[in-house]
């Protein structure tokens, strides 16, 4: 079984997802055996406590910089025996020091369709405004592997969603998140524990792609 570590900032719907896919018996090959918060007090703490999964909290504020921060992230994770680690709504771009020491092992999921509305500064809600403000007709959601580039690494899944005209950033956030996210991110992490997913030339292929 393979060690799953989730990194979370904040609500933590998709953590719910991963817990509830769990539960379910449909992460295959792995298991959640810790949470870490870069917040005290996000309410994906309580998730994690309600499933009875151990928390640990990695204050941002107590750390002068993204590198300091990044060392005691690492620290953690080899102290968790991480196999892979999934950032599910985990708000900080780590340093290279954390995805070296992890190729092709950390996911990440981002609410849009990668190349589109990603990188620096797009996160959260800010990603369906700036979607809603360009006034594309599709958004959706991507999980990706995590490397040195914010949003850049190896594509896994990708689900696309339509966008409404009477959308707002919130109503577009939560369709992509009921409709995508919480879907395409247990789906990953169940296929990288069952060894489905292989890298070639920097690209993800996964044995299966007949998603919904
Ligand atoms: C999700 O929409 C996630 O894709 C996004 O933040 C939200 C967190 O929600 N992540 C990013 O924008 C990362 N670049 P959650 O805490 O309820 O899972």
């Amino acid at each position: 079984m393979k060690n799953i570590v989730v990194l979370v900032s904040g609500g933590g719907t998709n953590l719910q997802a991963l817990i509830d896919s769990q539960a379910r018996g449909e992460i295959k090959g792995g298991s959640i055996s810790c949470v870490i918060s870069s917040k005290e007090g996000a309410y994906a703490l309580e998730r994690a406590k309600n499933a009875g999964i151990p928390t640990v909290v990695i204050p941002r504020k107590d750390y002068a910089d993204k590198l300091s921060y990044s060392r005691a992230i690492l620290e953690e994770l080899e102290r968790q025996k991480a196999d892979l680690i999934v950032l599910a709504g985990f708000m900080i771009i780590l340093d290279e020091c954390v995805t070296k020491a992890y190729p092709y092992r950390i996911i990440n999921v981002h609410p849009a369709l990668i190349p589109s509305f990603c990188g620096e500064g797009y996160y959260g809600l800010k990603v369906h405004e700036k979607a809603l403000e360009y006034g594309v007709k599709v958004s959706g959601a991507t999980v990706h592997f995590v490397n040195e580039q914010a949003d850049a690494g190896a594509v896994i899944l990708q689900h696309p969603v339509a966008v409404r005209n009477d959308d707002t950033p919130e109503t577009l956030q939560r369709r992509i998140m009921e409709k995508a996210e919480w879907k395409i991110l247990p789906r990953a992490v169940s296929l990288f524990c069952e060894d489905k997913i292989t890298v070639k030339d920097g690209k993800a292929y996964v044995e299966n792609t007949d998603e919904e």
